[in-house]
């Protein structure tokens, strides 16, 4: 029997990771799934961020449904002492480096679209994101003293085989698509984006199906805004990614509805061993209020029945179920509608 660890963490992510998990549920019956304590819900137990427990289960499963973590009493305190932490320990620990992030417009949310609806409509642009190395992890990364002053350091640092492997998903990826891989980087500035372009561009002589562009980040942030239709594959470093993945959300209405897959060089039976989550956080502006779009954490939910449980029947069912319900007019509050969480979850589940 495959183990699913469902850790919803802090915020909204427990509201819109029950939804997730009870729907797996109900299309996989066989599936077991574990909850365990994650974050600043771990940490008010008096437990780690990443309790040994949690650490044991995520151990044993075939995936990871996560909520999010994070929350405003934590600010300020450095990385190890906040709920933060655990992701960055779960992503490093299964070296999960490749990290996914489909972002699409679903038919009649362009008026929900911060851009004019022209510029959205058809939207289908996926983000793959390294998320194990660059300054997320380099060492040093402390506060400390500088020229007599308080100071901080935090290093940016990538290996030839981190940026060739991650590129790799890129190209893979765009060759089921519209063969197009646009890589992101700084290297007018940065040395590790001059190395990153090199790599990029030997892996891509593998590929010549597939046509590569460079773009600079700053310059990447505004055709996102200007001509989001013409990217495909979007190839970038962990903090770069990070950035551009929440202006390329915003894009499709609502940060709410995009999920995504982190996945490492573990395999399953009927895949890989990977961690869902939406790409957003745990949302403390609207926690606790019953109105979190649970969009994202469905969509995260097909994304690991596909590439973890090999199930890509029951994905596409609940991703043709979140269509029909938004085809239907179905809209939760941030996007203009009057549907709670629990009530667009309804709909989701009669559409299935
Ligand atoms: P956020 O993504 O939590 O929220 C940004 C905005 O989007 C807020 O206005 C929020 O209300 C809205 N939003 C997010 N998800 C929504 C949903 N499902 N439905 C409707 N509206 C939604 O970003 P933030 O406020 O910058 O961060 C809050 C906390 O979350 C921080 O502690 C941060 O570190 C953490 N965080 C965690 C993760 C994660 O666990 N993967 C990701 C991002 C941020
Ligand atoms: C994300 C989040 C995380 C990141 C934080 C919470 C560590 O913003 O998954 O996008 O920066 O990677
Ligand atoms: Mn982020």
């Amino acid at each position: 029997m495959a183990t699913v660890a469902v850790l919803p963490g802090d915020g909204i992510g427990p509201e819109i990771t029950r939804v997730a998990s009870s729907l797996l549920r109900q299309l996989r019956p066989d599936v077991e799934t574990v909850e365990a304590p994650v974050g600043g819900a771990a940490m008010a137990l008096g437990k780690p961020a990443l309790p040994p427990e949690t650490r044991a289960l995520c151990a044993r499963a075939e995936a990871i449904l996560f909520g999010s973590v994070g929350l405003p009493q934590y600010d300020g305190k450095p990385l190890a002492e906040r709920p933060e932490y655990a992701l960055l320990l779960l992503r490093g620990d299964y070296e999960l480096y490749a990290n996914v992030r489909p972002v699409r417009v679903f038919p009649g949310l362009e008026d929900a679209s911060s851009l004019k609806p022209e510029l959205v409509r058809g939207l289908d642009l996926v983000v793959v994101r390294e998320l194990t190395g660059g300054i997320y992890f380099g060492k040093p990364k402390e506060q400390r003293q500088i020229d007599g002053e308080d100071g901080a350091v935090d290093t940016m640092v990538y290996k030839a085989s981190e940026i060739d492997r991650i590129a790799r998903v890129a190209f893979e990826l765009a060759r089921g698509r519209r063969k197009r891989v646009t890589s992101v980087d700084k290297q007018n500035i940065l040395e590790t984006s001059r190395l990153w372009r090199r790599v990029v561009e030997r892996v891509a002589a593998e590929y010549p199906d597939v046509a590569l562009d460079h773009l600079l980040v700053d310059n990447a942030a505004m055709q996102l805004v200007r001509r989001p239709g013409e990217f495909d594959v979007m190839l970038t470093e962990n903090m770069f990614g990070d950035i551009l993945s929440d202006e390329a959300a915003i894009l499709t209405g609502s940060i709410g509805t995009l999920p995504s897959a982190s996945l490492g060089t573990r395999k399953t039976a009927g895949g890989a061993f990977g961690l869902f989550e939406p790409i957003s956080g745990s949302a403390p502006d609207i926690a606790g209020k019953g109105i979190a779009n649970p969009t994202a954490a469905i969509l995260s939910a097909a994304m690991l029945l596909r590439l973890s449980l090999g199930d890509d029947a029951n994905a596409a069912r609940l991703e043709r179920a979140v269509e029909a319900a938004y085809a239907g007019g179905a809209r939760t509050t941030e996007l203009g509608g009057t549907l709670g969480t629990d009530a667009f979850a309804e709909i989701v589940r009669r559409k299935l």
